[in-house]
This record gives structure tokens, C-alpha cells and sequence, in this order.
């Protein structure tokens, strides 16, 4: 055998094992050989398709297979021909069992002398199983973005360089991101300075949760505007191959959760102070009622005497003594009925504005407003509110009274009435610029006798006396900021809802 013909030998028995089938096409899609492989799969001789066409044979050796011999652009054959490099093309056919099948078919040019494509080698390759596998995967990947997407929680994944690579629509929102901004921003600042650090040195602490994994976590996060989010987390380390590749952290909005457990908490502080008051109440009702006969005796008496005694006898300024406490004790229980609601009340319906022009004009004594600034802010002329006149101005006069106090005598008095039209409550504020009540005495100063005034100053009834009457007239009273800068109380009226001609028919 010369060397000539070994070599051949030595390329057909290469042709022949390849474990692809594989022809060899002349460029006008002549097929001038096929290896053992193809004649196998197809069941014919290499002799019986040789000199046969591709364009002739594919119809019959790959039924339900669109090949696109009539488009040169897109015949693979045509373009490896034309462009003189290897061409693939991805191919679906059905096999005889009926199921899908993927075939890629490589063709690669053989050049001659003169550089042009003499022959083209195509091989088959069936890649159903890899096409499946792929598939398989992406619908996975697919679903687990869509529960990832669809999550209530911020899901966030870094880098091990901290460049975010995903991140879902509730992160979006919870971060204040755009979608196309998201990605550029580095994880750090999501954070106030050093918690992302922080957060690392947990995550890979086993004490904590486990090597790699955060437990719940109360952190505050920082949104796009700057502002603190507090939020619960979890985290965990993403690993391959051992080696830390990135983190990916779970975020849930605490702000909704929070506020409720703050109402929550007031609302306690609220049921807490209202059953401490109806038993100071109740107290404050029974010492009244015990004190208000032998009381009631003394003034008869006293007064009987009065009028018995001249003037000019010794004794007769001492029972002016006696008298004067008296009255002074009528009028602390009758502060004293007012708070435990025991005293009869007589309502009637009246402009809003007017308890504050009536409750200056009661407080004759005007000297008090004498480095006093009284501003008058009466708007809504027109809002009605039902009550005892006479009472809600004891409260509002209690209330300037303590205001100036509070000022020292200088500063500014503001009384505003407020009323939204179409709501049921209406407002009047009574404001000024005194020093404020310090925070431990909040929750005392509606309790009868609590007073920091010096003793014969003040009873500490004024402002229980209030918080009876306006619970008695279906009102409230509450301080609405106090500090520094002044205090404000504010009396809250239901608001009447009666034709103007009614009212005026009721008060004319
Ligand atoms: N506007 C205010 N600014 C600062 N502290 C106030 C103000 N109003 C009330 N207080 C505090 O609340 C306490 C209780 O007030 P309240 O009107 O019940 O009693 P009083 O003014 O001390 O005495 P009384 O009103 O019986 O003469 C006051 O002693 C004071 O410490
Ligand atoms: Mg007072």
C-alpha cells in the first residue's frame, strides 16, 4: 500500500467512527459521502444516497423538518459556501414516536487551492436532551422569578463587591427606587453608615443564626429620599463552591405594624387614665356630698349670725374669717361635683365664638391681661354647639387663668375656634407662650388637687373641673403640645346640626 493510500484509509476509518452522522455535500448540495453512522440511522447504503442531493433526500430522510433550501440567505449550506466559515443551525423535528426532537447541524467548509469552498462536511448532533434540559431550567428560573417578583417581602441580592444584581418590585417600592436605578446603586447605601459592615461580620458569625444565615433583625433601612424605614430582615450568605459569591437579604415595612402597636399603647395609656379619673371621680363625689351639708350649715348659720352682730363688735372680723373659708370650701365642692359630674347642667345651643367673648368679658379683672397679649382668632362664625354656657365658660376662664400663670404674666394668649365644614366636631384652642408642662406631670394635671402652685394659689381643681364638664357636655379636653414655647388645650364640641332658623327660634 504506497503512503498515498494509507493515508486515505486512515482518513475514512476517522470519517466512518464519528459518532455524529456526517455527510460531505459538493457546494450545489451534492452528497458525495456519508459515514457508517448516517447509513445506520437512516438504513441505507452509503452507495444508494451518494450522488443524490441534500435539497432531494431531507424530505425523506427528516420528515416534518423545515429546512430552508429555497432562501440562500438561510440555507446553512448556501451561507458557509458563501461566507466561507462554519455555519450551525438548531433544527425541530418529530420523531417516529411522535416526541419533539432537536438536531444541531454543523456544517463546516473544506477549502481548496484557490480559497474557495470545494466541500462542506455537515454532522448531526441530537441535542433534544440538552434543548429539554434547557427548557427545564428556564421554566424553573421562570417560576422561581415570578414567586421572587410576586413577593410582599423586598427581596435584595448583592454582589461580593455589594453592586445589587436583583431585586423585586416590593424593593422597588420599599427603597424608592426605579427599576433602572436600582441596579446602579451599591448596597451600602441602603443603609445608615457602617449596618451593612455590621450586618456582614453577623452573617458570618455561627453564634448567630448559623454560619451565613441572619435571624429576624429589627434595623432601619434608608430609602432613596434619605428617610429611616424600619424594617425586620433576614439575610443570607449566597456560597459556590465554598467561596462566598454574594448575600441576599428579605425585608419587611415595620412602619404599618409599629403605628398600630403606638395606637395600641395609647389606647391602653387612654383606658388606663379614663379608670383612674372615674375613681377619682367617685372619691371626689362622696368627699363633696359629706362636706356639702355640714357646709351648707355653717354658711345658714354664719350668715345668720352676721346679720345678728354689729360691726363693731371684736368678734365680728372673725366670723368674715369664717365665712370667707366657707364660701371658699362651697366653691371647691362645687368644682369638686363639677369634676365627678354630679352637677346639674343646663345646655343650650350657641356660636361657638361666643364662650370666648363671654369668658373674657366674665374675667373683669383685667389687670391680669396686663403684659398679657390676647389674640382672638374666631373664624366660622356660623358653627352652633350645644352646651352649659356658664360651665364651658368656668373651663375657658380656668383655662386662660392657668395660661397667664403659666406666662408669668407676659406673653401672648391666642384663642382660636376652628370648625371643618361638613365634620361633626368643632375646636376651640386655647394657646400661650409660658413654659410648658414637664413631661411627668402630663398625665397628672386633670387630676383633682394636683397643682405645683403655691398653697392659696391654686386649688388644682380648675382643670378636673373641666375634664367633668366637658365629658358632661359630650365634649373633650386635651392638651395638644405643650413645651418651651407654650401649651395648647383644646376644648372638642359636637357640632350641632340644626337649620339656622331653628336656632334662632330656640334663642329668640
Ligand atoms: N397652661 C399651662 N401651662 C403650664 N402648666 C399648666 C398649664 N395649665 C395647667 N398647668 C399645670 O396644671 C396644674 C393643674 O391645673 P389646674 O387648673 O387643675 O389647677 P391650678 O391652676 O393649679 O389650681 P386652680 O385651677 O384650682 O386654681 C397647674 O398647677 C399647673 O402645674
Ligand atoms: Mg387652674
Amino acid at each position: 500500500m504506497t503512503r498515498d493510500q494509507q493515508e486515505i484509509n486512515w482518513r475514512v476509518r476517522v470519517f466512518d467512527s464519528l459518532s455524529y452522522p456526517t455527510r460531505v455535500l459538493k457546494p450545489d448540495g451534492t452528497i458525495i459521502a456519508v459515514n457508517d453512522k448516517f447509513s445506520k440511522i437512516f438504513n441505507e447504503s452509503s452507495s444508494s444516497i451518494v450522488g443524490q442531493t441534500c435539497r432531494k433526500t431531507n424530505p425523506i430522510h427528516f420528515p416534518n423538518q423545515s429546512f430552508p433550501c429555497d432562501n440562500s440567505e438561510e440555507c446553512p449550506l448556501q451561507k458557509t459556501v458563501k461566507y466561507k466559515v462554519g455555519q450551525s443551525a438548531l433544527l425541530h423535528t418529530i420523531d417516529i414516536s411522535g416526541d419533539d426532537k432537536w438536531e444541531d447541524r454543523v456544517f463546516s467548509p473544506i477549502l481548496g487551492d484557490d480559497g474557495e469552498v470545494i466541500f462542506v462536511i455537515e454532522s448531526f448532533r441530537d441535542v433534544t436532551r440538552i434543548n429539554v434540559l434547557e427548557r427545564l431550567y428556564g421554566d424553573a428560573r421562570e417560576l422561581i422569578d415570578k414567586v421572587v417578583q410576586s413577593s410582599v417581602s423586598a427581596i435584595i441580592a448583592a454582589n461580593r463587591r455589594g453592586e445589587i444584581i436583583l431585586v423585586n418590585k416590593a424593593a422597588e417600592e420599599l427603597f424608592g427606587y426605579p427599576a433602572d436605578e436600582i441596579n446602579d446603586i451599591h448596597i451600602e447605601s441602603c443603609y445608615a453608615e457602617g449596618v451593612a459592615r455590621d450586618i456582614m461580620k453577623k452573617l458570618r458569625d455561627e453564634n448567630l443564626g448559623g454560619k451565613g444565615k441572619l435571624p429576624v433583625t429589627r434595623i432601619d433601612i434608608i430609602n432613596r429620599s434619605g428617610e429611616e424605614i424600619p424594617v425586620e430582615m433576614t439575610a443570607a450568605i449566597i456560597y459556590k463552591d465554598g467561596k462566598e459569591e454574594g448575600t441576599a437579604g428579605i425585608f419587611n415595612d415595620m412602619r404599618e405594624k409599629l403605628a398600630v402597636e403606638r395606637e395600641l399603647q395609647n389606647a391602653q395609656t387612654q383606658i388606663g387614665q379614663t379608670e383612674k379619673m372615674a375613681s377619682l371621680g367617685r372619691l371626689a363625689a362622696g368627699v363633696a356630698h359629706e362636706i356639702n351639708n355640714p357646709l351648707t350649715s355653717i354658711l345658714l348659720y354664719g350668715n345668720m349670725m352676721r346679720e345678728k352682730i354689729e360691726a363693731e363688735n371684736p368678734l365680728s372680723k372673725n366670723l368674715d374669717y369664717v365665712l370667707e373659708d366657707a364660701e371658699r370650701c362651697r366653691d371647691i365642692v362645687k368644682n369638686l361635683l363639677a369634676y365627678s359630674r354630679q352637677s346639674n347642667t343646663s345646655k343650650e345651643v350657641f356660636p361657638l365664638e361666643r364662650l370666648v367673648t363671654d369668658s373674657l368679658r366674665l374675667l373683669r379683672d383685667q389687670r391680669l391681661f396686663m403684659h398679657v397679649e390676647v389674640v382672638k382668632e374666631l373664624v366660622n362664625h356660623e358653627v352652633l354647639v350645644r352646651a352649659d354656657l356658664n360651665q364651658i365658660c368656668q373651663v375657658v376662664i380656668n383655662l386662660i387663668i392657668n395660661g397667664i400663670d403659666a406666662m408669668e404674666e407676659n406673653g401672648k394668649l391666642t384663642l382660636k375656634t376652628s370648625w371643618v365644614e361638613g365634620t361633626e366636631k368643632a375646636y376651640l384652642e386655647i394657646s400661650d407662650t409660658g413654659g410648658g408642662i414637664p413631661e411627668e406631670n402630663v398625665s397628672k394635671i386633670f387630676d383633682p388637687f394636683f397643682t405645683t402652685k403655691e398653697l392659696g394659689k391654686g386649688t388644682g381643681l380648675g382643670l378636673s373641673m373641666a375634664y367633668g364638664v366637658m365629658k358632661e357636655n359630650e365634649g373633650r379636653i386635651f392638651v395638644k403640645k405643650t413645651g418651651p414655647e407654650g401649651t395648647t388645650f383644646v376644648l372638642e364640641f359636637p357640632v350641632v346640626t340644626i337649620s339656622n332658623e331653628i336656632y334662632f327660634d330656640s334663642i329668640g
